[in-house]
This record gives structure tokens, sequence and C-alpha cells, in this order.
């Protein structure tokens, strides 16, 4: 069993969550996952790990309320018990000193992308940091990211903060950085990546994605995570998480990804919990 060392709402429909998982929090490194199951017989999701403190022997997640298992996890408390943690999974994101890179983090990916940028500066990169939400009151961990890295920007559908928009502005965002970049990291929902690589393709900057298919062993067993980059079946939970944005079947991913909504939503409907229902439906 695994203690929840806290458990909290960091904004609306976004929880963050610190986990006692000592030999998990020793080896993982950047662009890694954990695989969880929030109750003995659940279903097991894969989330990123988004900090971790080796010392303390803890690590820490942020997840979106997505769906019935994510709704019963952001339930527990601090000091109640967690059954099946997982990890480290995946490889680590691939961390040399490129020069400048552009990290590109939205929603969730706002956290999964923290140890990211962490990692590159630490290798020398200039980085360059923007992080993207549906509207200002969303945004989370800035101050942490405003003494990391070199350049913060905003971005928000509805105009409240930064450029207005979504990701797919990235010509307007490498006018707004106003330097070179070479190389492009997104991490965050499906459609933010496909956005971002497609906005990236006709630029000729090389971009990585952080996919996030469904999972269900994590070790590359089940074939559950299976993706299509380049013409070839790639295994996301033991090829990835990361691949060439400019390579992904996108539209292959978004069908896989919606095999089990019936299952998520159907669930949260039924116990009124509408708003997130429709937040579901809206994210996939
Ligand atoms: Fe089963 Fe990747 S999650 S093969």
């Amino acid at each position: 069993m695994y203690k929840i060392i806290a458990s909290r709402m960091i904004v609306p429909n976004m929880h963050i969550l610190t986990i006692e998982a000592p030999v998990i929090a020793r080896q993982v490194q950047a662009g890694q996952f954990i695989i969880l199951r929030a109750e003995e017989e659940g279903e097991r999701i894969p989330l990123s790990v988004s900090d971790w403190d080796r010392a303390r022997g803890t690590i820490t997640t942020i997840f979106m309320n997505i769906g019935s298992t994510t709704s019963r996890l952001s339930q527990l408390a601090s000091g109640s018990f967690i059954p099946t943690v997982v990890g480290p999974l995946g490889n680590a994101s691939e961390i040399e000193h490129f020069g400048t890179v552009l990290l590109i983090g939205g929603c969730y990916g706002i956290g999964s992308l923290y140890p990211v940028a962490r990692a590159m500066k630490e290798k020398g990169n200039r980085v360059l940091v923007v992080i993207e939400a549906r509207s200002s009151y969303l945004f989370f961990w800035e101050d942490r990211y405003r003494v990391l890295v070199d350049k913060l920007l905003h971005i928000t559908r509805d105009g409240s903060k930064g450029l207005k928009g979504h990701i797919g502005r990235i010509p307007e965002i490498l006018t707004a950085l106003d330097e070179p970049v070479h190389r492009v990291l997104i991490n965050g929902c499906t459609f933010c990546l496909k956005r971002g690589s497609d906005a990236t393709r006709e630029l000729g900057i090389k971009t990585v994605v952080d996919l996030n298919p469904i999972m269900i062993d994590g070790t590359g067993m089940c074939g559950v995570c299976r993706v299509s980059v380049g013409g070839m079946t790639k295994f996301a939970c033991v090829q990835g998480p990361e691949f060439d944005g400019h390579e992904v079947d996108w539209a292959e991913l978004a069908q896989r990804r919606k095999s089990y909504m019936a299952e998520e939503v159907i669930p949260l409907r039924t116990s009124k919990c509408e708003e997130h229902a429709h937040q579901s439906e809206e994210v996939s």
C-alpha cells in the first residue's frame, strides 16, 4: 500500500497528489510515468510524474479529473492509501544540449513538463516555456517556471492571459519569443500535441510529443498502448512515451483513446457529475 502524503485540487478540475513511494522516487527521471489504481480491482491508469523528492521518498503527479478513476483518486484524502503504484515506467526524456528548446505544456501537461524543463536547464540549454489553458485561472506552477526557465509565455483560449488561441499558433508564439528554436517538446492532451505538431511541421522544427494512449500493464505485454509512428507499430509504454510528433498517426490515436469513453462518462453521469462528464468528452 502507498500512502498519500498530500492531496488537493490545484486549479478547478485539476488535482495534485503526492505519494510515498521511495523506490520509484529514487529512480524516476524526467519524462517517465507511473501506473496506479485508486482502489483494489480498480482500473489501471498511467500518470506522468511531475516532481519527486528522493530524500523523502515521495513522488508527485498532477492529473485532470476526467473519468471515474481520476474522480475516485481525487477524493482520496491525505493519510489514506493507494493499493497499486508501479513505476517508474517508460523511457526518460531525451535530454541533450540542443541549444534553445521550446517546451509547451497544456492542461495537466503544465505539471508533466516541469521535470523536463529542469533537466533541459541542467544540461545547459536555453529553455523557453509556453503554458496553455482555457483561461488564466487554470494556470499553476507559474512561480516554479519563472525562477527556472529563460522565458515563460502564456496562451489562453479566451485571451484572458498572454496570446489568445491555442498551441496551433506556433508561428505567433515564435514571433513573440523572438529567437530561433532548435527543438520543440509538447506535453498535454492529444488535441494539443497534434495541433502543435501540425504547426511545427510546416516550419521544419524537430518536435517531440509525450503521447498519452490508454495503457494497462505498462510493460509491453498487453498491446493496448500501441500507436503508429512513421508507419510502424510502437508500444508507447516501452518505446515511448516520447515520439516524433511529425510521424504520429493522430487520427488512429484519437480513435483508440475514445475506446472506453462510454465506460468512463456513464459512471460520472450516473453520479450526477455532469460537468466533469462534459469535460471528458471535450478533452478526448
Ligand atoms: Fe500494455 Fe503498453 S500498456 S503494452
